[in-house]
């Protein structure tokens, strides 16, 4: 475990659990880390700023304005500062804060212009942690890509018996640590990424296209981006905003725009996924003018559109890691595992349509993974920022065993 370099941004709020806050800060400073301590006015009551601010060698910040010194502590210098922003131990009442942006304090106001990682460890009593509007405001959160540190089960402080113990700092710790291990795993690598539908058109208002939402290549992209890759993102029409501003975006329209856009960027990459949803038709001739109802054409003809990942395929180079996805409704593997050898891919991720809340359009998404090994391995249902950091799991060691 090592924390050299890595400034961590630690926001305690009012837990009888801010006790264990201290012997947290002072495990990431002995390997190596500079830690930043936020308070919330209530956080105070349970363990002191002077104990904190004298582990971390600078002043804790609670107010944004400190009337004794006359300091003005901005929200904005302290969340660009940060590589890691850990709230810990998260209440109730902040994480309800955090899934609606109520900005009533200088924690709050740091939240909202933080742009690093942020991880978040709930510590309340197991009544309080089960009620679904907790339950709902963790999701949002963690919709946001945001890391949830679960609590664990044992004796809470009310004497109740459950859920809802912060996790101890040893484990923080860990978790912490992981993070910043895998977040240089992908440094140097470029890679390209397609996501979202493509739209064929008919005439000048008319398309055949499906339902992708794109979130899945996003999620992807963020992910890979997030770990130190170099990101291009060739997208389909979606209405979501790129994940990172690291990441190079070029949006398509057409099948036929999306291969041409693949094919310039691919001899560079070391990782190509397609993520996206290709049509597999397109119309043989584009109307110039709208048709009008009256002219109705009896039958529309169709073409195949050119196979990009296939196409990849056939170019692909020793350097070169290639990975398909391939949504199937029926016998499933060896469909996935056809596409595997046809497409001269390495890895496909499966997507099933059966899974109930899992693939087209949802948030959620229930993968397996097959790869030339001849292995397939099967997630849980998961939301799609997750699946994206199994995905990505799986790829750095599927590389890194090619290399070996
Ligand atoms: N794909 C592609 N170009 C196409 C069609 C599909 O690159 N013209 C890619 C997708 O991005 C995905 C993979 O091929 O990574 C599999 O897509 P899928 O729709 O499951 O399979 P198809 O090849 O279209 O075959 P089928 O529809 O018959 O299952």
């Amino acid at each position: 475990m090592t924390f050299q370099n890595r400034k961590i941004l630690i926001g305690i709020t009012g837990s009888i659990a801010a006790y264990k806050i201290p012997l947290l800060v002072r495990l990431l400073i002995k390997e190596g880390a500079e830690v930043k301590v936020l308070m919330t006015p209530a956080a105070c009551d349970f363990v002191t700023p002077l104990t904190l601010s004298t582990l971390i060698n600078h002043p804790v910040c609670i107010e944004p304005f400190d009337k004794a010194t006359g300091a003005w502590n901005s929200h904005v210098d302290l969340a660009n500062w940060a590589d890691l922003f850990l709230l810990a131990p998260l209440t109730a009442n902040t994480l309800a804060k955090m899934a609606t942006g109520v900005t009533d304090n200088l924690l709050m106001a740091t939240y909202l212009a933080a742009r690093c990682p942020v991880f978040f460890a709930p510590a309340m009593d197991l009544d309080m942690y089960k009620h679904p509007t907790t339950q709902r405001n963790i999701e949002i959160v963690r919709s946001f890509g945001h890391t949830l540190i679960e609590p664990g089960s044992g004796e809470l402080a009310s004497g109740l018996y459950g859920e809802g113990r912060m996790e101890e700092p040893e484990h923080i710790a860990e978790i912490l640590s992981s993070f910043f291990y895998k977040s240089k795993s992908f440094a140097g690598k470029n890679v390209l990424v397609t996501a979202g539908p493509t739209l064929e058109a008919i005439d000048p208002v008319r398309f055949i296209s499906n339902h992708s939402s794109g979130k899945m290549g996003f999620a992807l992209a963020g992910e890979l981006s997030a770990r130190g890759a170099n990101v291009t993102l060739v997208s389909g029409p979606v209405s979501l905003a790129t994940p990172s501003k690291n990441i190079h975006r070029i949006d398509v329209v057409s099948a036929s725009q999306m291969l041409e856009a693949c094919k310039n960027i691919a001899p560079s990459a070391n990782l190509i996924i397609m993520a996206a949803a290709v049509a597999d038709f397109t119309p043989k001739e584009i109307h110039k003018t709208k048709i009008k109802k009256k002219q109705t054409p009896s039958l529309l003809e169709l073409i195949p559109t050119i196979d990009i990942l296939a196409t990849l395929g056939k170019q692909k180079q020793p350097h070169q890691t290639i990975v398909g996805f391939a949504l199937e409704t029926d016998n499933v593997l060896e469909n996935a595992r056809m596409k595997l050898q046809n497409k001269n891919a390495d890895i496909i991720v499966l997507n099933s349509l059966s899974d109930e809340g899992a693939g087209f359009g949802g948030s959620n998404n229930k993968i397996t993974i097959l790869d030339t090994k001849g292995r397939d391995t099967a997630y849980e249902l998961k939301p799609k920022t997750e699946v994206a950091a199994d995905i990505a799991d799986y790829i750095f060691d599927f590389m890194s065993r090619q290399s070996a």
